[in-house]
C-alpha cells in the first residue's frame, strides 16, 4: 500500500513510520511512505502557503494553490487511485471499522493542516473524507496522520508476523481486549490466572471472552451492543 503525506513537516510523519511493525513492513515492501511539502509548490521569495482568514479572526488559513499543485504531483506520482483524507477535528471519528475500510484502498493521501485549517474550497474540490482522531485539538494534522498510517499499515497483509494477532486486537470484535500475562507465573505483584496455564483451549477462550465482555461493560459500556451479544456471552457477563 502506498501512503502520501502532504504536510509542512512531512519528515515528521515519515519518521513515525520508520519504527517497529510499520518500519519493518516498509523494509519488506508491504508499504511505502512518501512525504510532500506544499511549500515546495508555493510562489515568491517567501514561499507563502498561508494567509489571513476572510471575515477576520485569529490564525492563518492554508491557501488553495500550493496545495493544488502539490496534490497534482502526488496524484501523478502513481497510477493507482488515491483516497484523499484530510486530518481535522471536524472529521468523522476514527474507529477500527474505519481503519479497515481505509486499509482496503491501494493508496491513501493524508493531508495535514496547520494553523486554523485549509481553505474550504480546496477541501470541497479535492478531499474524499475528513477524519478526526478524537475530540481535542492538535496543533496540526501530522500526529493524527501518523496514527492513521500506523493503524492502517499494520493491517496490511505481511505487516504483522502472526497473521492472527490483528484479528485478536481490541475492537476487531467490537470489544476491548482481554488482559495478557507472561513469565514469571508467580510474582509479588500477583500470579497468572490458573486457567491460562491449564492448556484447555476452550476454557482459555471462554475466560478471555468473559474478560473482554466484563472490561467493555465496566470501561466502555457505550461499545456494548447488547442486542448483538450471544446467549453464551450473556451467561459469561452474568456469571
Ligand atoms: N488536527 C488537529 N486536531 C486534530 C484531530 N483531533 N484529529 C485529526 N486531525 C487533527
Amino acid at each position: 500500500m502506498r501512503f502520501d503525506i502532504i504536510s509542512l513537516f512531512p519528515e515528521f510523519v515519515a519518521q513515525c513510520a520508520a519504527f517497529g511493525v510499520v518500519g519493518r513492513a516498509g523494509e519488506r515492501g508491504v508499504l511505502s511512505v512518501h512525504g510532500w511539502n506544499p511549500r515546495d509548490y508555493a510562489e515568491g521569495n517567501y514561499r507563502r502557503v498561508d494567509d489571513r482568514p476572510f471575515g477576520g479572526g485569529p490564525g492563518m488559513v492554508m491557501m488553495i494553490e500550493p496545495l493544488r499543485a502539490c496534490l497534482a504531483d502526488v496524484r501523478a506520482a502513481d497510477p493507482s487511485p488515491a483516497r484523499v483524507v484530510y486530518m481535522s477535528p471536524q472529521g468523522a471519528p476514527l474507529t477500527q471499522a474505519k481503519v479497515r475500510e481505509l486499509a482496503a484502498h491501494p493508496r491513501l493521501v493524508l493531508l495535514c493542516g496547520r494553523y486554523e485549517g485549509v481553505d474550504e474550497r480546496f477541501l470541497q474540490a479535492e478531499v474524499d473524507e475528513e477524519i478526526s482522531i478524537g475530540d481535542y485539538v492538535l496543533s496540526g494534522g501530522e500526529l493524527a496522520a501518523a496514527v492513521v498510517l500506523d493503524a492502517v499499515a499494520r493491517l496490511q497483509e505481511g505487516a504483522l508476523n502472526d497473521a492472527e494477532s490483528a484479528v485478536q486486537d481490541s475492537f476487531e470484535d467490537g470489544l476491548l481486549d482481554c488482559p495478557h500475562y507472561t513469565r514469571p507465573v508467580e510474582h509479588a505483584l500477583g500470579n497468572v490466572p490458573p486457567v491460562l496455564l491449564s492448556g484447555n483451549h476452550a476454557e482459555i477462550a471462554k475466560w478471555r471472552r468473559q474478560q473482554s465482555l466484563g472490561r467493555t461493560w465496566l470501561r466502555r459500556p457505550d461499545l456494548l451492543d447488547e442486542s448483538a451479544l450471544s446467549k453464551a456471552d450473556r451467561r459469561l457477563l452474568e456469571g
